[in-house]
């Protein structure tokens, strides 16, 4: 094995020894011999005693260095530089050359598709000058990009341009990190939209040419977060320009570079024919995410690393309540509570398990996880709770006031609330410092009119933490009768200690209570509950997250007693069903999520959690035979509903429409199963929409009739990149457990396959790690091979594979022979010769190695 990557340490931090009080740099861009001249004015700081002057800088050639006008020779090394300095404000000069075609990590400036384009959070902006590369270091920049293309973009205002040249200037300071470069032969969509002090500022989405009929809708989701954040949060745009830009080699979504956000093609080109209301959705709270980012990361930004949540658990959260506002809330919430626990909850559960403000790591890249993102988001969505609606704007209000301008930290985040609130959240913070999702069982009573909820909290040990304090909970409950009426509304329960009971008196029977509606704290609440208390909730609770929670619990009760009993799917959890589906009161996207059953990977975790071994193969027969009994159960309703949720007229995205739809092909899916594929060929044929023609294609995938939609799926999209991902990854997330691996192989053989682009990789094995019967299948080849394309990916871009390395963060639960075969796995990624920091991370702490 390699040494371990190095460990930074949060307790560590020092303040920066020179500050920056401006930046110019000069781009003369080429593609393998791009020069970079930078003249930065530094001051030394004060408040650092003891100051030496070190500039980070990697696989970068330095051609010369000046200070104050003289020649110096710096000290290089492979991470930075050194240099005597003058003890007072100076000028430093220095060019420097990169190769941008070479850049395969896609950090640094690299190439797209003959585009230059820039990636710097993290620590990316020391690939392309030697910098002070730390948030807290700020600065105004002045940029010019010289080159022969049509379109030269960077951060700020646009000040002047010409033949060949142009020249930007950002005025508000800013780290390195929101430095961003744009160049290329690029098409603009442009609009503009008028701020609340009467500003009018220009929107401009850059594409490559061809793709300009697919940047509508971006722009109008654009549109609608600029005013969603000025009248909810009181934020306004503050530049002349606001500049968007498509790029197809991407590690992840998108950025949100100072007035240069850079998006990952798949996370804003969109249009009917080519895009998923999924896709729809996806890229309106992307968009909305990253312009949110504008006040939330940008004007106030992260004094260092370990405060990554300060800003990316409050801009999800924020994005969060936007797509709430522009959709359903209740539906909204579920799929984030689904995503959550699909992502987060399985993280927190393994080797990978830290807190959402991890308090050490190796490699940053590593740290953009589910933890820090989906449960920092929950972290705030708990302080609101807590603290109130109107303590949570007075709070916000007080953020922004007090922090403009600032790189801050949780300390100050958590002393915003304090002071704006009255309230002390020492006990609060815990939930940034401590990893592992807290379990909470429940147990009540009822005597003499007066009902009792026993609550329990305990989380179990996780990496470099054995021992864990109480949280503090809000569990938000309501009590319904007997008869369905709610007798007590919601009221939020502060749970603080370990074992805790709350009293509700003066009730003339023994009500039936409603926990943690909304999903009020992230927690897994376990709770014995019949069957026919559960079929109750889902007919009658009034909240809508714990109505479908309800059914949702049904389902997984019944899948679980299918797989450890192997007994027959329960009628009673079946008639419950049919009678939600007929409820025409439900919002169609609810009653899909009320047919929609609990993932492999989450039945695994639960056997796991109550001490069985999970057995991938019987999971996967058992969620198969529930959806066959639910298709025979529900057989007389399906088809009527098929047609009922039908969407005449022209497409529309919005989420009435992707509501309908999502039933009609939840119905379209278990039809299938019993009619045969026929209705689902017809669909595929007729559709005008990727939704419908995609989700058909899913449907005869899945009832082993898709080889000719699926050849002629191919012929029709061949020349659009995003949709011929869809293409590779339907064929490995629908194929049969046994041939799963086979599939993926072979699709890698494929012309079209392109391992080097993220989006493609992701297409294949992203798909293979989905498919969990598949990856996890008793002959190990997924293991197997998923090993062996991460090795290869890791020598171009080690920051995509180390990500999709968290496949295997699972093996503890699975049996003796998978977890040989993982471990192996493992080891052989650990023994590459030449392995990133960022892998040898990864597969250390998933190894257990600290
Ligand atoms: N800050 C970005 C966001 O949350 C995500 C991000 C971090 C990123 N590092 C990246 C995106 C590297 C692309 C590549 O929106
Ligand atoms: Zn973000």
């Amino acid at each position: 094995m390699q040494a371990a990557p190095e460990t930074i340490f949060l307790k560590d931090y020092t303040q920066a020894a020179y500050l920056v009080e401006d930046v110019h740099l000069t781009f003369r861009l080429d593609p393998s011999a791009t020069r970079v001249l930078a003249r930065i004015r530094f001051a030394p700081n004060p408040a650092v005693a003891d100051r030496r002057f070190f500039l980070h800088g990697e696989q970068l050639k330095l051609i010369s260095a000046r200070i104050d006008g003289a020649p110096v020779a710096p000290d290089v090394t492979q991470t930075g530089l050194t240099c005597d300095v003058p003890d007072a404000p100076f000028t430093w000069e220095a060019e420097v050359q990169i190769d941008p075609a070479a850049n395969t990590a896609l950090e640094g400036l690299y190439m797209s598709n003959g585009m230059y384009c820039t990636q710097c959070e993290a620590e990316g902006f020391r690939k392309i000058t030697f910098y002070p590369d730390r948030p807290d270091v700020m600065a105004p920049f002045t940029v010019r990009v010289a080159g022969d293309l049509p379109v030269l973009l960077s951060n700020g205002n646009p000040t002047g341009s010409g033949d060949g040249w142009a020249e930007w200037h950002d005025p508000w300071p800013k780290p390195a990190y929101l430095f961003a470069l744009v160049a290329g032969d690029l098409r603009a969509t442009s609009d503009s939209f008028t701020t609340m002090s009467g500003k009018k500022v220009d929107l401009n989405i850059w594409v490559r040419p061809g793709d300009e009929g697919k940047t509508a809708f971006a722009m109008d989701a654009l549109k609608r977060s600029m005013k969603w954040d000025e009248d909810v949060y009181g934020r306004e745009y503050d530049l002349d320009v606001f500049n968007i830009v498509a790029v197809d080699d991407f590690n992840m979504g998108a950025m949100e570079n100072k007035g240069l956000n850079i998006f990952n093609s798949s996370a804003v080109l969109c249009s009917p024919e080519t895009s998923t209301d999924a896709n729809f959705a996806r890229i309106e709270a992307i968009i909305a995410h990253e312009y949110f980012h504008n006040w939330t990361g940008n004007r106030i930004t992260c004094r260092d690393w370990f405060q990554l949540c300060l800003k990316e658990g409050l801009t999800v959260f924020r994005d969060q309540q936007f797509s709430g506002d522009m959709r359903d809330p209740a539906v909204q919430r579920i799929e984030d509570v689904l995503a959550l626990r699909a992502r987060q909850f399985r993280e927190d559960n393994g080797p990978l398990a830290h807190p959402v403000r991890p308090d050490r790591y190796a490699e940053i890249n590593n740290f953009y996880t589910a933890t820090v993102y989906e449960k920092g988001a929950e972290l705030i969505g708990m302080l609101k709770r807590l603290v109130g609606d109107d303590g949570y704007a007075k709070a916000l209000d007080l953020y922004f006031d007090r922090h403009d301008g600032q790189a801050a930290t949780i300390e100050d985040w958590l002393k915003v609330f304090e002071d704006a609130t009255g309230r002390d959240l020492t006990q609060f913070k815990r939930w940034y410092e401590q990893a592992g999702t807290p379990r909470v069982t429940v147990a009540d009573e009822f005597k003499d009119g007066t009902y009792t909820l026993h609550f329990k909290q305990i989380t179990n040990p996780t990496p470099n933490q054995d021992v864990k304090a109480p949280q503090v909970i809000p569990i938000a409950v309501g009590l319904l009768g007997r008869n369905g009426d709610e007798v007590l509304p919601t009221q939020v329960l502060e749970m603080t200690e370990g074992a805790q009971s709350f009293h509700f008196e003066g009730l003339a029977t023994k009500p039936v209570p409603s926990i943690l509606r909304g999903f009020s704290a992230p927690v897994i609440l376990e709770r014995d509950l019949s069957a026919s208390e559960r079929a109750f909730l889902l007919a009658h609770d009034t909240d809508a997250f714990n109505k479908w929670e309800a059914g949702r619990s049904l389902a997984k009760d019944v899948l679980l007693r299918m797989v450890t009993d192997g007994v027959a799917p329960d009628p009673d959890y079946l008639d419950a069903i049919r009678t939600a589906l007929r409820d025409d009161g439900l919002n169609p996207a609810f009653r899909a999520l009320v047919l929609s059953l609990p993932g492999e990977d989450d039945l695994a975790q639960t056997l796991f959690d109550h001490g069985l071994t999970p057995d991938p193969a019987a999971i996967h027969a058992a969620r198969e035979g529930l959806r066959d009994a639910l298709a025979a159960h529900l057989a007389a309703d399906l088809a009527p509903l098929y047609d009922a949720m039908a969407c005449p007229g022209p497409f529309r995205p919005d989420a009435v429409d992707a509501g309908k739809r999502s039933l009609r092909l939840a119905a379209l899916s278990l039809l299938t199963r019993v009619d045969g594929p026929a209705r689902a060929q017809a669909l595929y044929d007729a559709a005008d929409n990727m939704t419908e023609q995609l989700g058909a294609l899913s449907c005869l995938l899945d009832a082993g009739a898709g080889d000719a939609a699926s050849q002629a799926f191919r012929a029709q999209w061949q020349g659009d990149r995003l949709v011929m991902d869809k293409w590779f990854a339907m064929q490995v997330v629908h194929a049969a457990p046994e041939t799963a691996a086979a599939t993926a192989e072979r699709l890698t053989t494929d012309d079209a396959f392109d391992w080097k682009n993220p989006n493609r990789f992701r297409s294949v094995f992203g798909a293979l790690t989905m498919n969990a019967a598949g990856f996890h299948h008793a002959d190990g080849a997924g293991y197997a091979l998923l090993a062996d394309w991460l090795i290869r990916l890791d020598g171009a871009n080690p920051q995509t594979a180390a990500r999709m390395s968290t496949a295997f963060e699972t093996w503890r639960r699975y049996d003796a022979d998978r977890q040989e075969m993982i471990r192996a796995a493992l080891r052989r990624i650990a023994d590459t010769k030449g392995l990133s920091r960022d892998m040898s991370e990864m597969v250390g702490r998933m190894l257990g190695g600290g």
